[in-house]
């Protein structure tokens, strides 16, 4: 079963109170959404529920956060189901959270596949269950022709993993006489991360309060802009993020450039580029 590209996909399902997507200049859409889906467990618990619950409730924000992506014109969105640092959670969490995420892959392949939306893992191999993998595997192979938006399963993630994966493949290639150290350059980590073709993220989001982001994607959101929500993921939904990327469209991104407002003739307003002046 392979996706057929017709670029014609079913309508995601509207909002539950059918409320729309901001209108917002293409320019100020991110073009790449990272999520770090946080709060599920104090969710359940404060309720008097087992953790678990949380991320059950999680399933379906996710799924409304896709919709809400794919409407808004996100082309690449990120989310944070189980970082390296998540095997330190009891045996019955992490035993939980591998069989359910094999399930939400299995349950919901194929609505992704009729909105569109590309399903792409990002992660490292050893410890993750291998059941999972071959869930995630296949929801990629079923969803490859699609290219309304790429959804990154972050399973098994961790940003300096990926960073110390790619340093060491680089090694193995500079010792065999693939590459010469000395053109290693940002380009050339590229090329080594887990998703080569993986744009900048544009926005993080983290729900549950927190203010960090938890080793999640390190590199690719070297200029990311950040916002954080005190709402737990189960009670997030499109809405929080479409009022996230609003916040988004009225960022002042620079890059480390800056615009003198007050230029004069020989100063930051001039056209040369100078090197350093002599003494
Ligand atoms: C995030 O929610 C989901 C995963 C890490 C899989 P948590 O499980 O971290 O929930 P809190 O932060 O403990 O409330
Ligand atoms: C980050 O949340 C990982 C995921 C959402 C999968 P955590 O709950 O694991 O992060 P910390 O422990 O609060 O930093
Ligand atoms: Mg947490």
């Amino acid at each position: 079963m392979a996706a057929k590209s017709t670029g014609v996909y079913e309508a995601v399902p509207l909002h539950r109170e059918g409320l729309t997507p901001p209108s917002l200049a293409p320019g100020s859409v991110p073009g790449h959404v990272a999520c770090v889906m946080d709060g599920n467990g104090r969710w359940a618990n404060s309720r008097g529920l087992p953790r678990t619950e949380g991320h059950r409730v999680g399933e379906s924000t996710m799924m409304d956060v896709i919709a809400g992506a794919v409407e808004v014109g996100v082309r690449e969105l990120s989310v944070y189901a189980f970082s390296t640092e998540n095997w330190r959670r009891s045996p019955a969490e992490v035993r939980f959270l591998m069989g359910f995420t094999r399930e939400v892959l299995r349950a919901q392949t194929d609505d992704l596949l009729a909105w569109g939306v590309r399903v792409n893992w990002v992660g490292r191999e050893p410890r993750l269950w291998r059941s999972v993998l071959a869930e995630v595997r296949r929801s990629e192979r079923i969803t490859a022709g699609n290219e309304a938006l790429v959804l990154n399963m972050c399973l098994n993630y961790g940003g300096r993993a990926e960073i110390a994966d790619a340093a060491r493949a680089i090694a193995a290639d500079v010792e065999a006489g693939r590459l010469k150290a000395s053109g290693v350059n940002e380009r050339t980590i590229q090329r080594y991360l887990y998703s080569p073709s993986m744009r900048d993220v544009d926005l993080m989001i983290r729900t549950g309060g927190e203010q960090r982001t938890s080793n999640f994607l390190m590199w690719e959101s070297a200029y990311a802009e950040l916002y954080f929500s005190d709402l737990p993921w189960p009670e997030f939904d499109r809405t929080q993020l479409w009022r996230a990327i609003e916040a988004y469209a009225h960022r002042d991104r620079r890059f480390g450039g800056a615009v003198d407002a007050v230029a004069t003739p020989s100063g930051p307003g001039s056209a040369s580029v100078p090197g350093e002046p002599a003494r």
